[in-house]
């Protein structure tokens, strides 16, 4: 097979959708988070991938520790799934979790986080029935708005070596602090700062 042929089958297959739902963000997402919003402790991230978000918060200076179902780099310390897990590895919790169950994900953190938990969602989270009664009942303190639109390839495309393209979907960081029971804060938070 031509490399070109090559390039367009792997591209064909590996664009399908994820079974671990392995998505992987812009490095530039995490770095703006720590950039904007402060944290008392260090910082988990329980479905750590290649570990982007560990990456841009030990660059801001927190002790970091990841974990995941399956071990795709160096920031994973453990293997397990976040949902059968009964106590919090760090005080902070932020992730970009797997999207099929990132309403579990966010539920489970905040039953046992002790400090903030951070998630990166669908901003259509803010719009949809059910997500906007959860988190109009959630202690949502801050969501911080990406713009421009974040490319989140499969991380095999990664691992191809591509280049990600421009993004289709909204997304935020949607940051939720124990015991806050006022109204969240919007906040747009661009690229470059
Ligand atoms: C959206 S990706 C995270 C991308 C990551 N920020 C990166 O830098 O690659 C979601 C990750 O969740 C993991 N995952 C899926 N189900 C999980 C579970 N039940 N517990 C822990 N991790 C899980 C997947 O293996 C995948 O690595």
């Amino acid at each position: 097979m031509s490399a070109v042929a090559e390039k367009k089958e792997l591209k064909a297959h590996i664009w399908d959708r994820h079974p671990d739902d392995w998505y992987v963000e812009e490095i530039w997402c995490s770095r703006r988070l720590f950039q904007e919003e402060a944290f008392d402790g260090g910082i988990w991230d329980p479905s750590c991938g290649l570990g982007r978000v560990l990456y841009s918060a030990d660059a801001a200076g927190y002790p970091t520790t990841g974990s995941d179902i399956v071990c795709r780099s160096g920031f994973c310390d453990a293997l397990f799934d976040f949902l059968m897990c009964e106590r919090p590895r760090a005080r902070n919790i932020v992730a970009n979790p797997p999207f099929k169950i990132a309403e579990k994900f966010a539920r489970h953190a905040l039953a046992i986080a002790d400090g903030k938990v951070v998630f990166l969602l669908p901003l259509t989270w803010l719009t949809g029935k059910k997500r906007s009664h959860f988190l109009q009942a959630s202690p949502l303190r801050r969501v911080h708005i990406l713009s421009p639109r974040p490319s989140m390839p499969p991380g095999p495309v990664f691992e191809a070596g591509e280049k990600p393209g421009g993004g289709t979907k909204d997304f935020a960081w949607f940051v939720w602090e124990r015991g806050y029971e006022g109204a969240p804060e919007i906040h747009f938070m661009r690229k470059e700062g």
